[in-house]
């Protein structure tokens, strides 16, 4: 038997704290459902599910192993936040699709939607390919802080406008790695 993962109680990174939020198993029970929708809503096609580097690599991975309709994947980068836990507000393409858009069905799969000015840019970048037709899933979904708003087909979570961390999110590139959800510590005085 291999040990289980290990979950920390806290995680500190340059003097923020960030307490669970969103623990492991919800994170897959809530995945299996999205799967099965998409399973659902998508049956006869074969889309193209496309994640966006980093931060939805791991929702990515764990999403794409439960689809069971026939399908293929790609990969999409845009800048990053930088250091900061604030968007900057300017999105820049690092890496662009390697498929034929084209007349396919594209499934864009995001961590998290924010400001939207992300989901804005790929929706303008991938519309401009001429696919059938683009749908959106994401992890997390802020409302709150939305600016930009868009029509997100499948939502993981909606959440407060705090930051948060883990399962591919990062801050300062730390703590893609947690498999559970972490969120800034209220209690604390560095809020976003
Ligand atoms: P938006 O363009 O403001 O919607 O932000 C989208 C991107 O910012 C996401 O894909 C994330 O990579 C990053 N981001 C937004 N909020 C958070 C957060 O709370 N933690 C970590 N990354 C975030
Ligand atoms: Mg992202």
């Amino acid at each position: 038997m291999t040990a289980p993962i290990e979950i920390p109680n806290e995680v500190e990174i340059r003097g923020d704290r960030f307490v669970p939020f969103i623990d492991a198993q919800r994170i897959q029970e809530r995945i299996r459902e999205i799967a099965d929708a998409i399973n659902r809503d998508l049956t006869g096609s074969t889309p193209i599910f496309i994640c966006v580097l980093n931060g939805a690599f791991m929702f990515f991975a764990d999403l794409v192993r439960r689809i069971t309709i026939d399908c293929e994947v790609d990969f999409l980068k845009l800048s990053s936040y930088g250091e900061e836990k604030i968007s900057s507000g300017s999105v820049k393409l690092v890496k662009d699709l390697n498929c034929e858009v084209e007349g396919r069905h594209i499934v864009l799969v995001e961590d998290i939607v924010d400001t939207g000015y992300s989901i804005d840019f790929m929706k303008k970048w991938i519309a401009k390919k001429n696919p059938a037709t683009l749908k959106i899933v994401t992890l997390l979904h802020k409302p709150s802080s939305t600016k930009i708003t868009h029509a997100l087909d499948y939502v993981g979570f909606e959440i407060p406008t705090k930051f948060v961390v883990g399962y591919g999110l990062d801050y300062a590139q730390k703590a893609r790695n947690l498999p559970a959800i972490y969120i800034l510590d209220s209690n604390h005085d560095n809020e976003q």
